[in-house]
């Protein structure tokens, strides 16, 4: 070729480049202004009710109301409450005295936060004359007239309240203003445990990168917690660290104990949902990405991008989620998260098996008169090693977030649950005890159940009841009030 020829394909190359250029621009600035031009409303502060943002913001409004959606599945999980002490009867045992024995169902969209704490049997059935067993703290992550009452009332008035007397206060589910601010439309943190930490730790939260808080919105729910001294003052235990032994340690020096087991009398650390701890120990996590990168991604309609807040498995769109930074088919891409699930889950089910096994033989010794001092150093190690099985268990995504790290803490609380198990064995051999040791039938939740002696008959009427009689009550209330949405207003 000839060197003026060589000049135009140059000059070509670089015109087509420029021009390349300028409508990416003016793409994003359209993107822009309609970024801008979104924080123009009327909306006032603490405003809970999701329809009123949903006037100004159609797009983003509808997506999440699609969290209501209960139809999707994966191999291990759905939108759906599954019984997931039907599925696996061994979590009646690891829990027995405690509420979590009597009902625990997968977690499902956003939009059923507020309807679920309601009907769970851990609220129990509050009315006129009896109060929950549970205080305030257990609405926080429920729902938007959270940082409403928490401003009328004051943050620790609002723990320590018992929980039936904000029935008809907590009303509109996980929505707008747990994470926005309405005048700038801004990521904003709502909930006081996570600044909290944040300020012990000697960080401060409110310089945190735009894309931190596409995570930190999620962390102020997706979290291991626990409810503070008599006050019932919402702490997250990190203190010393995220990791498990880390929050272990913490909670081993404040001597804390969520419950003490009816079998075997351990001192059991309950599990909440560690799973923006976990989450940070993932490859994902070390390399930027945020949840709303997975759970919360872009999406265009007619020319204009906005954020997808269909908050779900991000397999049920996964050429919105994973294909936008990896080029495997969905098939690969599923199958792969679906590798380090069967992996993590099979260790799992045989650790939730072997706990609950040293639970029935722990009470096995006790009844065959083994004494405390003999007994301490099993329930120790039976403490450790339920804390690590519930770590996992409890962070729902934990088997893809950091699947190396799930691993490690199964397999630690597995060696700890053998461990155990032997100590028990020289046990039962130097007490020259004569009576066998079986194994009852828990091989459904209703035998589980009846083995631990619990009365679910009783429990189950007692709720139907509080749905039937109680709720609606509240439901007027808020109405007449103006907490809930009606078109008139
Ligand atoms: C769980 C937290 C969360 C909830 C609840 C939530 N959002 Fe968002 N929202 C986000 C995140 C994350 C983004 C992405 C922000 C970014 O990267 O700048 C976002 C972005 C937005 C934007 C900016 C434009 C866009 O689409 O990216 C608007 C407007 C918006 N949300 C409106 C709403 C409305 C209306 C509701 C209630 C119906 C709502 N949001 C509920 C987290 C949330
Ligand atoms: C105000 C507290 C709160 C915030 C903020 C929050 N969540 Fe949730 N999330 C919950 C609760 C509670 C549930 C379970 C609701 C139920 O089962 O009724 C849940 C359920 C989920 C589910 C299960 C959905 C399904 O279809 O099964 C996913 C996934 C999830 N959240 C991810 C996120 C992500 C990602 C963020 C941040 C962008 C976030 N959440 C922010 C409290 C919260
Ligand atoms: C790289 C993508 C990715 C990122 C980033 C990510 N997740 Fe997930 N998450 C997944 C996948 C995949 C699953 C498993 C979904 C399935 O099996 O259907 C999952 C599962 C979950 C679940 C359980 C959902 C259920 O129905 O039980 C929750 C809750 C969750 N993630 C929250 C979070 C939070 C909070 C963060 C940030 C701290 C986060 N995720 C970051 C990919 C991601
Ligand atoms: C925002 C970008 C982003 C998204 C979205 C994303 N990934 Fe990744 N993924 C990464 C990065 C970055 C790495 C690390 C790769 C590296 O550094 O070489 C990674 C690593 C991986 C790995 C290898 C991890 C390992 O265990 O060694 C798998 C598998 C994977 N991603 C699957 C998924 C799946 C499945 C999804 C959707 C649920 C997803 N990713 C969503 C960016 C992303």
């Amino acid at each position: 070729m000839k060197k003026k020829n060589w000049l135009i394909v140059v000059i070509l190359a670089i015109v087509t480049f420029g021009l390349g250029l300028l409508t990416n621009s003016i793409m994003e600035r359209r993107a822009e202004s309609a970024h801008l031009s979104r924080a123009d409303n009327n909306i006032q502060p603490f405003e809970a009710r999701n329809e009123i943002w949903g006037e100004a913001y159609p797009r983003e409004y509808q997506s999440w109301a699609k969290t209501a959606d209960t139809t999707f599945r994966s191999k291990y999980m759905s939108s759906n409450n599954d019984d997931l002490l039907e599925e696996r009867p061994e979590m009646v045992i690891l829990w027995a005295g405690y509420a979590f024995s009597k009902d625990y169902t997968a977690p499902r969209g956003h939009m059923h936060a507020v309807e679920d704490v309601r009907h769970t049997l851990r609220t129990g059935a509050p009315s006129d004359t009896s109060k929950s067993p549970q205080p305030g703290t257990c609405w926080t992550c429920k729902s938007p007239d959270v940082p409403r009452l928490m401003n009328e009332m004051g943050v620790a008035n609002f723990y320590k309240t018992n929980w039936a007397d904000l029935g008809s206060g907590v009303v509109n589910p996980i929505g707008c203003a747990d994470c926005h601010d309405p005048k700038t439309m801004n990521l904003t943190i709502t909930r006081p445990a996570l600044v909290e930490a944040f300020h012990r730790s000697g960080k401060d939260i409110s310089k945190a990168t735009h894309q931190e808080m596409r995570s930190l919105v999620c962390a102020q729910c997706h979290v291991e917690y626990y409810f503070k001294g008599d006050e019932k003052y919402l702490t997250f235990p990190w203190d010393d660290g995220k990791k498990v032994e880390e929050i272990e340690a913490y909670y081993d020096n404040a001597k804390f104990t969520d419950f003490t087991h009816k079998l075997s009398r351990t001192p059991i650390l309950k599990a909440q949902h560690p799973d923006y701890e976990i989450f940070q120990l993932g490859i994902h996590a070390q390399r930027g990405v945020s949840c709303a990168d997975c759970h919360m991604p872009y999406k265009s309609e007619g020319g204009i991008k906005y954020t997808d807040h269909h908050v779900t498995s991000p397999l049920a769109n996964i050429n919105n989620t994973c294909q936008v930074c990896h080029r495997e088919s969905e098939a690969v891409l599923a199958g792969n998260v679906y590798e380090r699930q069967d992996y993590v889950y099979g260790l799992r089910n045989k650790l939730e098996k072997q706990l609950a096994m040293v639970h029935f033989y722990a009470k096995f010794l006790w009844d065959n008169g083994v004494k405390e001092p003999d007994m301490k150093p099993v329930l120790d190690l039976i403490r450790k090693s339920q804390w690590r099985w519930d770590f996992i268990t409890a962070s729902h995504g934990a088997a893809f977030h950091a699947p190396i790290e799930a691993q490690r803490v199964l397999a630690d609380g597995l060696y700890y649950a053998m461990q155990a198990e032997t100590k028990m064995n020289s046990l039962n051999d130097k007490m020259k005890i004569t009576a066998r040791f079986t194994m009852p039938d828990i091989s459904s939740k209703a035998k589980a159940q009846a083995v631990i002696g619990l009365d679910m008959q009783k429990e189950n009427t007692a709720k139907e009841r509080f749905m039937q009689n109680v709720v609606p009550q509240w439901l007027q209330k808020a109405k007449e009030k103006g907490a809930l949405y009606s078109a008139k207003s």
